[in-house]
C-alpha cells in the first residue's frame, strides 16, 4: 500500500446529534446499521476523515490494539490529512500529554498523576466534593427557575478542576471559561488563538499556585516532576491543560444533558429520585444508563495506524486516523437490547442478560490504557448531581422547548443553556 487514501467514498459525519435533537435516530441508524462494517468511514468536525470502530468488540479492539498509537509523531510517514489542515481535536493530538503519548511514555506520564485517582484519593476528593455540591444545590433554594448548566454543571466542573489542580476559588470561574473558550473555537480563527491566549495564561496561574501550595494536587505532582527533569516544561502545560479540559468539559456535558434526559423520561427522573425504593444500587445503574445514553465525548480520541494494516478486515494504509464511535458502540443492540431504553435493570442479577454488563459494560470512559483516570470520580459526581438536583426539586421542568436548546460542538455535543422551573408549573 503507498501514500495514505481517504477512507471508501461517503463517509458519514461523526458529529452525531446527541440523543434529544431531531435527526439523533438518523444518525445512529446510520452508524449502528447492522449490515455496515464495524470499522466505517466517517467524516469528523473539521472535514477530516478517518475511520470509525463502531461494535464494542472492535472499540475495544482498537483502543488496545499496538499496531495504533496516540503519538502522531511515531507515525513513520505522512498523516491522513495533516498537517494541513486543523482540527478541533488538534489539542489532544499535539499537545504532549496523556492522549498523545503512547507505550511506555504513556505509562511514564500516568504514572506522576496516577495517585491523585486512586480509590482512596477519589474517596477523599468525592467527599469534598460533595460538600461543594451541597452547597452549589443549596444555593439554588428559593429560586423559581434555574439553569442547569451555569448553575450546576460549570460551579461543580470549577470545584472538581479547583480540587485537581489547586485552583483557588475566586479562579475557578474564570478557568472554566477559558477551557470551555479553549476547546470549542474553531482552529486556526482569531477566535482561537485568543482563546488559547487565555487558556495558557490560565495554565501559567496553576503552575504559579503549585509552586506556592503546601497542599498536594495533581498539579503540584507534576511541577515536582518538572522540576526534578522527569518532564520537560511542554509536557507540564501539556498535561496541565489536558486535566483541565478534560474535567471541564466531561462535567459541564453529561450533567445537563443527563439532567435533559431525566427531564423527559419521567422513569429515569424516578429511579434518581425515590423510584423504586430509591435504593443506591438502583440509582447507580440509572446513571449508568444515563452515562451510557449520553457519553460526553461522542468518540474517544484519535489514533494511527503506524503502518500498513488490515483492521477488522479493512486494509488501512499507515497514517490512517483511527477513532472509536463511544456512542454507537453503547448503542449496540447485540450487548443492550432495545439500547435507546434507559433499563437500569439490565444490571439486575436476576435477569438472564445480566452477564452483559460485565462483558459488554459500555464505553463512555474508553478502554485500555488510556480508559479514563477520573472514571471513578465522575461516575461519582454524575450521580451525586443528578440525584442531589431531583431530590431537591422533585418538580422540576424544562423551561424551554426541545428545539429552543442550543447544541455545541462536534465530538463533544454541549448545551450552553438547560433552562428549568423548579415548581410545577400551574395552568
Ligand atoms: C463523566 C465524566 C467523564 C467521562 C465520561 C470521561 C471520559 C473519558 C474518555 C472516553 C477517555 C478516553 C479517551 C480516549 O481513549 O481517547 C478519558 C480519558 C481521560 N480522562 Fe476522563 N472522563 C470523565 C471525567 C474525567 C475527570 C473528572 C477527569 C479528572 C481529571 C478525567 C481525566 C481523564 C484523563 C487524565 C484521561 C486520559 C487517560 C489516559 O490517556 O491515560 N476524566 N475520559
Amino acid at each position: 500500500m503507498t501514500g495514505a487514501p481517504s477512507p471508501a467514498q461517503g463517509p458519514v459525519p461523526l458529529a452525531c446529534p446527541a440523543l434529544h435533537e431531531r435527526g439523533f435516530t438518523a444518525a445512529a441508524r446510520r452508524l449502528t446499521a447492522p449490515d455496515g462494517p464495524a470499522l466505517r468511514p466517517v467524516t469528523l468536525g473539521g472535514g477530516l476523515r478517518a475511520w470509525a470502530a463502531t461494535g464494542p468488540a472492535v472499540a475495544r479492539g482498537v483502543l488496545t490494539d499496538p499496531r495504533l498509537t496516540n503519538d502522531i509523531g511515531e507515525v513513520g510517514g505522512p498523516v491522513q490529512g495533516f498537517p494541513d489542515r486543523r482540527y478541533p481535536e488538534d489539542f489532544f493530538a499535539h499537545a504532549p500529554q496523556l492522549l498523545s503519548a503512547s507505550g511506555e511514555r504513556h505509562r511514564g506520564l500516568r504514572r506522576i498523576v496516577a495517585p491523585y485517582f486512586t480509590a482512596a484519593a477519589t474517596e477523599r476528593t468525592g467527599a469534598r466534593l460533595r460538600d461543594a455540591l451541597d452547597r452549589i444545590i443549596g444555593s439554588l433554594a428559593g429560586r423559581g427557575r434555574i439553569d442547569i448548566v451555569t448553575d450546576l454543571a460549570l460551579p461543580l466542573a470549577g470545584a472538581t478542576a479547583g480540587e485537581i489542580l489547586g485552583i483557588v476559588p475566586e479562579r475557578r470561574d474564570a478557568a472554566v471559561t477559558a477551557a470551555l473558550a479553549a476547546s470549542g473555537a474553531v482552529p486556526g480563527t482569531e477566535e482561537a488563538r485568543s482563546a488559547h491566549h487565555v487558556f495558557a495564561q490560565t495554565v501559567l496561574h496553576i503552575i504559579g499556585a503549585a509552586r506556592r501550595s503546601p497542599d498536594p494536587s495533581a498539579a503540584t505532582a507534576l511541577l515536582h516532576a518538572r522540576q526534578t527533569g522527569r518532564i520537560g516544561n511542554a509536557e507540564l502545560a501539556g498535561m496541565l491543560g489536558m486535566l483541565l479540559i478534560g474535567t471541564v468539559d466531561s462535567l459541564s456535558t453529561v450533567v445537563p444533558s443527563g439532567a435533559l434526559m431525566a427531564l423527559r423520561r419521567p422513569e429515569v427522573r424516578h429511579g434518581l429520585g425515590t423510584g423504586h425504593g430509591g435504593g443506591p444500587a438502583y440509582t447507580t445503574a440509572v446513571t449508568e444508563e444515563i452515562l451510557r445514553l449520553n457519553p460526553p465525548f461522542q468518540h474517544t480520541g484519535w489514533r494511527f495506524t503506524r503502518d500498513d494494516c488490515v483492521l477488522a478486515g479493512i486494509p488501512l494504509p499507515r497514517g490512517a486516523v483511527v477513532v472509536t464511535s463511544v456512542l454507537a458502540a453503547n448503542l449496540d443492540p447485540a450487548a443492550w437490547p432495545d439500547p435507546l431504553r434507559a433499563d437500569p435493570l439490565r444490571a439486575d442479577p436476576a435477569r438472564a442478560d445480566a452477564h452483559r454488563r460485565t462483558v459488554a459494560g459500555h464505553l463512555s470512559f474508553g478502554h485500555g490504557p488510556h480508559y479514563c483516570l477520573g472514571a471513578a470520580l465522575g461516575r461519582r459526581l454524575v450521580h451525586e448531581a443528578l440525584t442531589g438536583l431531583f431530590r431537591r426539586f422533585p418538580g422540576l421542568s424544562l423551561a424551554a422547548p426541545l428545539d429552543g436548546l442550543t447544541w455545541h460542538g462536534t465530538c463533544l455535543r454541549r448545551l450552553d443553556r438547560l433552562p428549568a422551573d423548579t415548581c410545577p408549573r400551574t395552568l
